[in-house]
């Protein structure tokens, strides 16, 4: 018998205000026109001030938890990928399980910046797969608002808050690689990139958070390349070929870097879940919320192949791939 897991259910929560390009264009030189066509971003949601990182993350699990008619007390493991913690330490995983009032398993961060809920389903899955955890909590939820430097243009207009959550639950395979399941996970860095994507503080340099210092065209060459390599690793790793993806689930870091991974992979448009509209770049949170979108909206449906990708500071990059 082989162990695997599956998820089975999905969760979101976004913040309540709603901040435009428009908006955006009265706090620094630029315009809803540029940001659109470089981004392919209109507006992002910001996180109230009294509102932190594991109160999206909580939010998010309990839809999921819902979604998986599941109840707290089953869940065994909680991985919130996450970049933005409510504090340095103990992690936002040890927060969501006192708020879930969760008292076995183990809880914790895993910190891949963008990657982080690639990098945390593969964490999960492999936990579960090895019978150390049956039931997962796998959340990514981030507050970027507030690393964010509001004076800088290349930087501010890119990110939104937010938190979108899975549920993963392992189980014995009986009929192959038809049930659904987690079929693979490819996760990869390279820290000679380290200085591409990065804050310019934390404990142990300035004993501040700092904030985000990007340079965006370096980060744009090395995503095409290495989310086309990622993606061929899946498809390759199951003897698929992209034709037999039904949906595409990218980070939402730029909408021209998506479409490019798609063409290149000859993915119809159709197949492709953008939100990024309206979500901006949420990091970790960007693909469980595009998740969350498409699975209620009825467009991922069970049997399906699910392709997920994504890449952030570290470097760092990853998949995912979902028989839903
Ligand atoms: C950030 C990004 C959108 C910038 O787009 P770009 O086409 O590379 O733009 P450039 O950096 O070359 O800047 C072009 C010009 O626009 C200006 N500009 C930058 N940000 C601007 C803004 N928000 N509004 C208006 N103008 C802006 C620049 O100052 C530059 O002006 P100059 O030509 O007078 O020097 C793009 O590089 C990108 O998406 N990179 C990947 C970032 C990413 O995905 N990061 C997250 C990874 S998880």
């Amino acid at each position: 018998m082989t162990r695997i897991s599956r998820i089975v259910g999905t969760g979101a929560y976004l913040p309540e205000r709603v901040l435009t390009n428009h908006d955006i264009a009265k706090m620094v030189d630029t315009s809803d026109e540029w940001i659109i066509e470089r981004t392919g971003i209109k507006s992002r949601h910001i996180a109230a001030e009294h509102e932190t990182t594991s109160d999206l993350a909580v939010q998010a699990a309990i839809h999921a938890l819902e979604a998986a008619h599941m109840k707290p007390d089953e869940i065994d493991l909680i991985v919130v990928g996450t970049t933005t913690p409510d504090n340095t330490f103990p992690s936002v995983g040890t927060k969501v399980q006192e708020r879930l009032d969760i008292h076995r398993g183990a809880a914790f961060d895993v910190q891949a910046a963008c990657s982080g809920f690639v990098y945390g389903l593969s964490v999960a899955d492999a936990l579960i797969r090895t019978g150390q955890a049956n039931n997962a909590l796998l959340i990514g939820a981030e507050v970027f608002s507030r690393i964010l430097d509001w004076t800088d243009r290349t930087t501010c207009v890119l990110f939104g808050d937010g938190a979108g959550a899975v549920v993963l639950k392992g189980a014995e395979l009986k009929n192959g690689l038809a049930e659904p399941q987690v079929m693979s996970t490819h996760i990869h860095s390279d820290g000679r990139y380290y200085d591409y994507l990065y804050t310019d503080g934390g404990p142990s340099t300035t004993a501040t958070t700092g904030h985000i210092v990007m340079h965006g065209q370096a980060v744009f060459k090395q995503a095409v390349v290495k989310l086309a390599e990622v993606v061929d690793e899946a498809l390759a790793a199951n003897h698929l070929a992209s034709t037999d993806i039904d949906w595409f689930v990218p980070h939402q870091a730029n909408r021209r870097i998506i479409e490019g991974t798609a063409r290149r992979l000859g993915l119809d448009e159709h197949k492709v879940v953008l939100t990024i509209d309206h979500h901006g770049n949420t990091s970790a949170a960007s693909i469980p919320l595009a998740l969350d979108e498409a699975v209620r909206d009825g467009r991922i449906k069970t049997g399906q192949l699910v392709l997920m990708e994504a890449m952030g500071g570290g470097l760092t990059w990853g998949s995912g791939l979902i028989r839903w």
